[in-house]
């Protein structure tokens, strides 16, 4: 497989699509254990997760649900001065059991201020999935259910991942190249 230039950088291929596949499948197969007969709502996280969900989702098996959000982020007057909010969230979630699914949990600024806007719509459960994690990075308790890949702290791009908007339709996932 060969390198790729997206913009001015150059990536270099790192996860090929069937090992993606098959962590998904083996994602999926908990998420069907765990979830049967309640009825989960995925909630994708645009743009990035739009892939990775719909690949979760079709392995599935049990009855599930799908939306997706965006998250908008502002200078709040909060202490963190940070403030993340949804934007499409039309679903009635009390009660329901909600599976966020994200492209990547970096330093976990974004969840963490997200998940409290979840949780103030008293659902019954709130897990996440992500496609990767960058452990180095975190700098927030966040913890997925269910993680794909747990990457080194490095700039990727592919399976909807981008740099500056490009290198989403990447069928693999690639990393900078040093
Ligand atoms: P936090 O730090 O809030 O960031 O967990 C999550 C968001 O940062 C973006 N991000 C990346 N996007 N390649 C990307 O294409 C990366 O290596 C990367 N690291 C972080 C992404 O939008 C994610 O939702
Ligand atoms: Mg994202």
């Amino acid at each position: 497989m060969k390198d790729v230039t997206v913009h001015d950088k150059v990536f270099t291929p790192f996860i090929v699509k069937e090992r993606i596949q098959q962590r998904i499948s083996e994602l999926a197969a908990e998420i069907n254990k765990e979830y049967a007969g309640k009825n989960p709502l995925m909630i994708g996280i645009l743009n990035g997760s739009f892939i990775f969900a719909a690949d979760l989702f079709r392995e599935l098996t049990i009855e599930a649900e799908i939306s997706f959000i965006k998250l908008a982020s502002y200078k709040g007057t909060s202490s963190t001065g940070h403030v993340v909010t949804a934007i499409g969230m039309e679903e009635d979630l009390h009660g329901r059991h909600i599976v966020i699914v994200e492209d990547i949990i970096d330093t976990g600024t974004t969840l963490h201020s997200f998940l409290p806007e979840i949780h103030h719509r008293q659902p019954a459960s709130v897990k996440i999935a992500t496609f990767l994690t960058k452990p180095a990075a975190l700098k927030h308790d966040i913890t997925a259910a269910y993680t794909a890949f747990e990457i080194d702290n490095k700039f990727v791009v592919g399976y909807g991942l981008d740099y500056n908007g490009l290198g989403r339709n990447l069928p693999d996932l690639y990393i900078l190249k040093e």
